[in-house]
């Protein structure tokens, strides 16, 4: 009796895991938006050795907030002449130099894909010129759209809110295919997009990779396409929600509207979503953000939330070696 019990706690910690695939962890890109794009820029030069390209939706350069809520939510969203970009670039090759995170030169030539809404009122439009300044000083290949008249918002051309509406889900309709551009910047020209096959898009416990005190739900998503289910070789796309974009706050929304999924299922790209949830206090993050100010860190912050040490960074970067642990490239 006490075997089986045991046997079945066993079993359950095993399927907890993301199983593995066969996708080539070196075609694996990034994308988010508002403090997802903050991760996913921090991500991109963390683990600039594995990911290969990015996507930031209304973000700000690593180490923007110096581990200081109050420097995040001024400088780094409202004020971005604050912004010294030299010092975040310096900063980040020390970061390199320390093997903290990949090295810097990793980013010559990575392609960066930036967007932010001429009418965004959250995150203005010069703290993403400051990444841009950022990616192309360490010599990436950055392209931008800055001219579409949309509010704060993961834009798509019919799903969300009216194009200038500041809200949840934070997603706005304004006839324009983030997604669509994203994964052609990673991946080149792709197929269209096909309805997306709601048995593909699969719950899984974030528990076994995440601990308590950093914020994280104990479940996330993930997007498999049948093809990759069926053993074709796949890429990788994680996407981070925003902040008040957890799914307490708009359910499968952000996993279901952004059009990743359809163009995922014609071009056996999987996409994964991981998730943070709020969080009163310990660490204080309460409106369910991803940690770009340090709330994971120990105090005095030890400022590796930006970093391959990261607790944050640490989980996902598992959870993306897990679900490309199936990869065949070895055998052929
Ligand atoms: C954060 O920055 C503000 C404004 O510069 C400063 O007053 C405050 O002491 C800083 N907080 C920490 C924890 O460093
Ligand atoms: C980078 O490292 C140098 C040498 O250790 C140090 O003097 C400098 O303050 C560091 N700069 C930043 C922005 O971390
Ligand atoms: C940047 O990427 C574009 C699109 O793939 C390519 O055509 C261009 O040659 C690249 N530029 C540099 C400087 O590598």
């Amino acid at each position: 009796m006490r075997k089986a019990v045991l046997l079945l706690v066993l079993i359950t910690f095993c399927v907890a895991k993301l199983p593995g695939y066969n996708v080539d962890i070196q075609e694996t890109s990034v994308s988010g938006l508002s403090a997802g794009a903050f991760m996913a820029a921090q991500f991109q030069v963390a683990f600039s050795s594995t990911i290969k390209s990015s996507t930031i939706v209304a973000g700000g350069p690593p180490n923007c907030a110096e581990g200081n809520l109050s420097t995040a939510l001024t400088n780094c969203m409202n004020i971005p002449t604050s912004i010294n970009v030299n010092t975040l670039v310096t900063k980040s090759k020390n970061q390199s130099t320390s093997k903290s995170i990949d090295p810097i030169s990793n980013l010559q030539g990575k392609k960066v894909f930036l967007y932010s809404g001429s009418k965004d009122t959250v995150v203005k439009q010069g703290v993403v010129k400051a990444t841009q300044k950022f990616f192309e000083l360490l010599g990436a290949n950055v392209s931008t759209k800055y001219d579409i008249a949309s509010e704060h918002s993961y834009v798509t051309p019919s799903n969300g809110k009216a194009c200038s509406f500041l809200g949840t889900p934070y997603i706005n309709h304004c006839d324009y295919d983030t997604a669509r551009v994203s994964l052609e910047t990673a991946y080149g020209t792709i197929n269209d997009a096909v309805p997306a096959v709601s048995a593909n898009l699969i719950k899984f416990s974030q528990d076994s990779y995440v601990s308590s005190g950093m914020s994280m739900n104990s479940n996330g998503y993930v997007y498999v396409p049948t093809s990759c289910k069926n053993g074709a070789k796949c890429r990788l796309h994680v996407s981070f929600h925003g902040c008040q974009q957890t799914l307490e706050d708009i359910g499968t929304q952000y996993v279901t509207l952004t059009g990743l999924n359809e163009y995922a299922e014609s071009n056996n790209i999987i996409v994964l979503y991981p998730q943070a949830k709020k969080s009163q206090l310990m660490p204080s993050n309460p409106n369910g953000c991803f940690d770009w100010w340090g709330y994971t860190d120990t105090l005095p912050t030890s400022l590796k939330y930006a970093t391959k040490e990261g607790k944050q960074m640490k989980a996902i970067f598992q959870m993306i070696t897990d679900l490309a642990s199936g990869s065949k490239a070895e055998a052929q």
